[in-house]
């Protein structure tokens, strides 16, 4: 009986513990309480950060500022072992033998240390992540921070882990991107795919081609209201980043661990480009405009036309793209080129024709794979928008599979890497409610469709569902005007994403991730983080 009392109360205390595990997104692979879980770490102003490496100084930092700023508390980065010997400490330690997956880390809380450990500067990031969200999310004055005596092993599922923002279609500005990319570090993303030009306005400095900004970044207005909208608002509006301010961005994002790969669209969505060096389009003597109108691509003429003097154009910017990011990956766009401009184009018929080529796909096709060639020439991989299939696909190219899956699953089939973005589940700019408070796209897409979104398709087998990548978020902003929009649209469906790239299919479960949304909001109520407060009470 006693036995059995025993037993039971074992159970019980074991439920209660289980029941109090913090509320981490994306969720750990592993997490148990402590061998003590009465016990918990103390941060106060004597902690301090103890790094084995000065490689992991970005991580410490990060940690030490994300303290500083939201509990006003100020913690020492040492690598010196004496100077943390009387102190609580948080240890990050580096130990290349530790694990072969460079992502993974360990986290492991005891009374009198917090230790991290990881093969790579990368996972203690991550981490550090963690220990963020073990940390309260009210403070106190003086600041004394409380963490959980808990162990926790992690690593994601996928080695993809992207998020997009379109600042074409509206502008924004250095800071926020920076801030941008933090959203996206705290969520173990490492790729920021950032969409630099389109029809609506060319927003990366390109010296050798000074039009392209002084032209192509403004547009004289912009619709009103949902397209095809109520007027015009006549309004000019534009803006680009300097190439001194790119670098700042990508230095920001490499001490996050976050790639960023730029995307340079072709041959359409290229109405800016035209704007200013008409040359390059199929109707050269036409007055091309950067546009001022949202969606219906083909009543524009925005396709480049194929001549040698266009690849010439296109491989001196993208010589100055692939000289400024250092990513392996360059986003060439591909996507919605209609082909009735090829079509009735003389110029256009005879290049397909010079070079054996049967329809306006091929042409496609052909513009595609003669890009990839000189990319690939410089050493780098072309990721293109699942278009690209039309025709043939490029030797090396990878697909992002946006209209649905069928793409993505091509894709695969043919052995190509694949980044499953499907319009359906992973658009974010699509509305979250049925009807929201503010001017958004008209296609619904709620947390828990993203939050169920499964990135491998189930009809494809094991060896084939190697190639798809991960998946990936996209903002376009056709009606997100302003960074508070961005972080109302992106939040809390960011949170779902990084669940679904992150965490184990098997531990995934909504209504528990509903719960630890609770703690999450009241983070980014101390972050002043603009998210959508209807999910509060759903
Ligand atoms: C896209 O949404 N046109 C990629």
């Amino acid at each position: 009986m006693k036995s059995l009392l025993t037993f039971v109360f074992g159970l019980l205390i074991i439920n209660n513990t289980e029941a109090q595990l913090p509320a981490i997104i994306p969720q750990p692979v592993q997490m148990r309480p402590g061998l003590f879980p009465q016990d918990k770490f103390t941060i106060d102003k004597n902690t301090v950060i103890l790094i084995s490496e000065t490689s992991l100084s970005p991580s410490a930092k990060f940690l030490a500022d994300y303290i500083f700023k939201y509990y006003n508390l100020k913690l020492k980065i040492t690598n010196d072992l004496e100077a943390a010997k009387n102190a609580h400490s948080i240890n990050l330690v580096l130990n290349q033998k530790l694990y072969t997956d460079i992502e993974k880390y360990f986290v492991s809380v005891l009374k009198n240390q917090l230790n991290a450990g990881a093969s790579s500067p990368q996972g203690i990031f991550y981490a550090v992540q963690t220990i963020i969200q073990l940390l309260p999310v009210e403070t106190t004055e003086p600041a004394q921070l409380y963490i959980p005596s808990i162990d926790i092993i992690d690593y994601p599922r996928f080695a993809y882990r992207g998020m997009h923002l379109d600042v074409s279609r509206h502008f924004f500005d250095v800071a926020f991107i920076k801030k941008y990319i933090d959203y996206l570090a705290y969520h173990k993303l490492n790729n920021f795919h950032w969409h630099l030009t389109d029809d609506h306005g060319w927003r990366i400095e390109i010296k050798k081609h000074p039009k392209l900004t002084s032209i192509g970044s403004w547009r004289n207005g912009s619709i009103i209201g949902l397209y095809p909208g109520t007027g015009n608002d006549g309004i000019r509006y534009g803006g680009f980043y300097t190439q001194e301010e790119v670098k700042e961005v990508i230095k920001y994002a490499a001490e996050r661990y976050i790639n960023i790969i730029p995307e340079i669209e072709m041959p359409a969505h290229s109405m800016a480009l035209l704007a200013a060096y008409p040359q390059f389009g199929t109707e050269p003597n036409k007055k091309y405009e950067v546009a001022q109108t949202w969606g219906i691509f083909n009543k524009f003429n925005n396709v480049l036309q194929p001549t040698d003097q266009t690849f010439k154009f296109l491989e001196e910017v993208l010589t100055e793209v692939m000289n400024l990011f250092p990513s392996k990956y360059i986003h060439i766009g591909g996507d919605e080129g209609s082909k009735i401009w090829w079509k009735q184009s003389t110029v256009s018929q005879q290049i397909m024709k010079a070079n054996g080529i049967k329809d306006e796909s091929g042409l496609q096709s052909y513009f595609i794979h003669r890009i990839e060639k000189f990319v690939n020439s410089k050493g780098k991989t072309i990721i293109g928008w699942d278009e690209i299939l039309d025709g043939g696909l490029a030797p090396n190219a990878i697909v992002m599979s946006w209209r649905g899956e069928k793409g993505g699953i091509a894709a695969a089939k043919q052995k190509h890497k694949v980044i499953m973005t499907p319009e359906d589940m992973m658009y974010f700019n699509h509305s979250q409610f049925v009807k929201d408070d503010s001017l958004t796209a008209a296609k619904y897409l709620p947390l828990k469709t993203v939050y169920d979104y499964e990135p491998v398709p189930a009809v494809l087998n094991t060896e084939e569902a190697k190639y798809i990548w991960g998946g990936q978020g996209n903002l376009w902003s056709e009606y997100i005007t302003n960074p508070a929009k961005v972080e109302y649209m992106l939040f809390p469906r960011l949170d779902a994403l990084s669940e679904i790239l992150w965490s184990p299919k098997e531990k995934k479960n909504y209504t528990d991730f509903q719960k630890r949304l609770k703690t999450q909001f009241k983070r980014y109520d101390l972050m002043k983080v603009n998210y959508s407060k209807r999910y509060l009470v759903n």
